[in-house]
């Protein structure tokens, strides 16, 4: 597999062509961002974890019958995935309040909520990704009705698998957010699953195991996502 021109660098992740026309390469970063790109900065081996942590997330959810973009990794910060048409929103589900939900609805994070929650966010960010619903990404042409309800749909299922094997690491899946494209009609989860784009807290401590860390200058940040995925290996060997 070759690693051709650069397509598309995000704040994140570098997307490279390859020789196979239907494939991308992708290359995790350590940069970091935050609040639409206000803050930023490096966290030392991110683009090692969130690669690798991918992979495995993704793994477990295709053997759980969900399409997924990921084909093989390429090396420790290297992914090789299908190419999609992406769809321009975010999948955001939250199991507990934190976060935008907490600001917006004015409650405590930490709140339990009694089933999880589905969002969905228009990516712009001009706009600062506004949250929308459905009858707004059917009506703007975003997406059609019956894909803008399928990806909350699998965004749930998503939900259930992440969860369990988080569990037992000990970890709580307090909310995330997902991306999904379409491959030959068929819709498929793409981007990344990782402590950029999760919340995760220690079960028995509460102690933030993700990005938050970085938002809000908590510090241990690279510890804390090395942890995640020491815990998330360990559970997923032991199977
Ligand atoms: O900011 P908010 O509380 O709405 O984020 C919900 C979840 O979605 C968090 O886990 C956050 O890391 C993730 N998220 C993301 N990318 C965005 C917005 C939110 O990964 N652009």
């Amino acid at each position: 597999m070759e690693k051709l021109e650069l397509k598309y660098e995000g704040k994140a992740k570098k997307v490279y062509a390859t020789d196979e026309k239907n494939y991308y390469w992708v290359a995790y970063k350590d940069d970091a961002t935050a609040f639409n790109g206000e803050k930023k900065g490096q966290i030392a081996d991110k683009g090692e974890v969130n690669n690798q942590l991918s992979a495995l997330f993704f793994t477990e959810i295709e053997k759980a019958g969900i399409p997924t973009h990921f084909v093989r990794l390429l090396g420790q910060r290297d992914m090789l995935v299908r190419k999609l048409d992406m769809i321009p929103l975010e999948v955001v589900v939250r199991n507990i309040v934190a976060g935008s939900l907490s600001k917006r609805l004015g409650v405590e994070e930490g709140f339990i909520l009694s089933q999880p929650v589905v969002e969905l966010y228009y990516k712009d960010d001009a706009l600062g990704d506004p949250m929308v619903n459905e009858s707004h990404v059917a009506a703007m042409g975003w997406a059609k009705l019956e894909i803008a309800k399928e990806i909350q749909v699998m965004g749930l299922k998503v939900n259930e698998i992440l969860r369990n094997i988080l569990a037992k690491a000990g970890i709580d899946l307090i909310d995330f957010k997902l991306e999904f494209g379409i491959d030959n009609g068929k819709v498929i989860l793409g981007d990344e699953i990782s402590p950029d784009t999760c919340r995760y807290w220690d079960i028995k401590t509460r102690e933030k195991l993700d990005k938050d860390r970085f938002r809000r200058d908590l510090g241990q940040v690279e510890e804390a996502y090395q942890e995640v995925f020491r815990r998330v290996k360990e559970v997923l060997a032991g199977q």
